[in-house]
């Protein structure tokens, strides 16, 4: 067992902490403020590689492995989460699903775009009445002989307004349950497509959430993901790899909350010295350094597997599960550390609280999550 980085992560890992501090620290309390998309910083982000981290250099992407995306994800989400979360679902949900199940046109037209950065994409599974349960999907999508038609609303999607293209679960044969479901390719600029309203969120508001609707869409044969019934383990399997990201967004969101409070506890002074030297704030600052440290290892062991082809479902739900439970209780210890500057904007980890409370509730709640792990545990 080694724990040692290597110098090619070490680079990757400084590089995504130079860009964040560098381009998205300047911005980031007016975003959020203002709910305003960091295109530019995302279009940066392409440029740089972080948005197709994972993709063969032959569709555009880096070809890097998923310990250098679990290192990159935690930089960036330690300074703005609203831009982590749109490089998550590009990554792990958009790029990955296609580069792995998609046909060599869809990938040639597709997800080239996409991994280079000069687009993104949206994941749309989530629907009014199916969230947590996903087989439930109400969105239908039937085989016309050419085409599917589509018709169907999706709920809370990340990147709905700004993506160019979405892969989209829906029910191609009611009867069969979730073995009728598909997932399809589409584009945001067909007819029958419209972006419905924009969600005014708690937190990530710098990233774009919107609901999306769909009426008699011709969605052509060959835009359909993988063999006809295919969808529903599609998203599953994608999504196994998703929480790895958003568990990565939480350690990012934890570790940049605990910094901030780190640093302050030794500026501050209370009753005649720096708050660090108060027992009372020693052992905050103690349990966040020692949870963090146990989620980043979940995080990074999550990855691993994934990059030795084993199975990493269990390992991903767990690393999901504790990740973004430790970005809710350190944030807001770390606000209770800053006492009434925490409770300001200036100081950003009432944002960082704000933003942990997400990564407990997308890419399967945390109830969610605990179904897969006790589901693996107990066969
Ligand atoms: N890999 C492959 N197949 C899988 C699978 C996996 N990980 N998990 C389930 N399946 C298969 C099962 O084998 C089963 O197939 P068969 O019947 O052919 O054997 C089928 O899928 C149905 O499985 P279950 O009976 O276990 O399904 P269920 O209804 O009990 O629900 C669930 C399972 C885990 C609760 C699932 O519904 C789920 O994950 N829900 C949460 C959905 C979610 O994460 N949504 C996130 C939306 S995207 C998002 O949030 C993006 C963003 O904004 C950042």
């Amino acid at each position: 067992m080694n724990f040692e980085l290597s110098e090619e992560h070490l680079m990757i890992q400084q590089a995504a902490r130079d860009f964040a501090n560098a381009e998205l620290l300047p911005g980031v309390c007016e975003r959020d403020e203002k709910g305003i998309f960091p295109m530019e910083q995302i279009r940066k982000m392409g440029e740089l590689g972080f948005m197709g981290m994972m993709v063969s250099p032959e569709y555009g992407g880096g070809g890097m492995d998923t310990i250098s995306y679990v290192l990159a994800m935690e930089e960036i989400s330690k300074v703005d989460a609203s831009a982590s979360v749109v490089m998550s679902v590009n990554n792990s949900l958009v790029c990955w699903g296609l580069e792995t199940y998609g046909n060599e046109e869809q990938k040639q037209k597709y997800l080239v775009p996409m991994a280079s950065g000069k687009v993104h994409g949206a994941f749309l599974l989530s629907e009014p009445e199916a969230g947590s349960d996903a087989t439930s999907q109400r969105t239908t999508a039937f085989d016309q002989g050419d085409y599917y038609l589509l018709n169907g609303t999706k709920n809370w999607i990340t990147n709905g307004s700004t993506a160019d293209y979405y892969l989209v679960i829906a029910q191609s044969d009611v009867e069969a349950g979730h073995r009728g479901i598909n997932a399809f390719i589409v584009e945001k600029a067909w007819d029958g497509v419209t972006v419905g309203k924009k969600e005014d969120k708690m937190g990530i508001r710098g990233s774009d959430t919107h609901s999306i609707m769909f009426q008699d869409v011709k969605v052509p044969k060959e835009n359909r993901i993988g063999e006809n019934g295919f969808g529903f383990k599609f998203a599953m399997k994608t999504l196994a790899g998703g929480r790895i990201g958003i568990a990565s967004q939480a350690l990012g969101i934890a570790s940049g909350a605990y910094e901030r409070a780190l640093a302050y506890s030794k500026e501050r002074k209370a009753f005649g010295k720096e708050i660090m030297n108060h027992q009372a704030i020693q052992f905050k600052l103690a349990d966040m350094a020692t949870e963090i440290e146990a989620a980043r290892l979940l995080c990074l062991r999550a990855a691993w597997l994934k990059d030795q082809k084993q199975d990493y479902g269990l390992a991903s739900s767990m690393a999901k599960v504790f990740a973004s439970e430790t970005a809710m209780k350190t944030t807001t210890e770390a606000v209770q550390v800053h006492g009434g500057y925490g409770y300001v904007r200036e100081y950003h980890v009432e944002r960082m609280m704000r933003d942990a409370k997400i990564t407990q509730i997308y890419e399967g709640t945390s109830e969610v999550n605990r179904i897969v792990i006790s589901r693996a545990i107990l066969k």
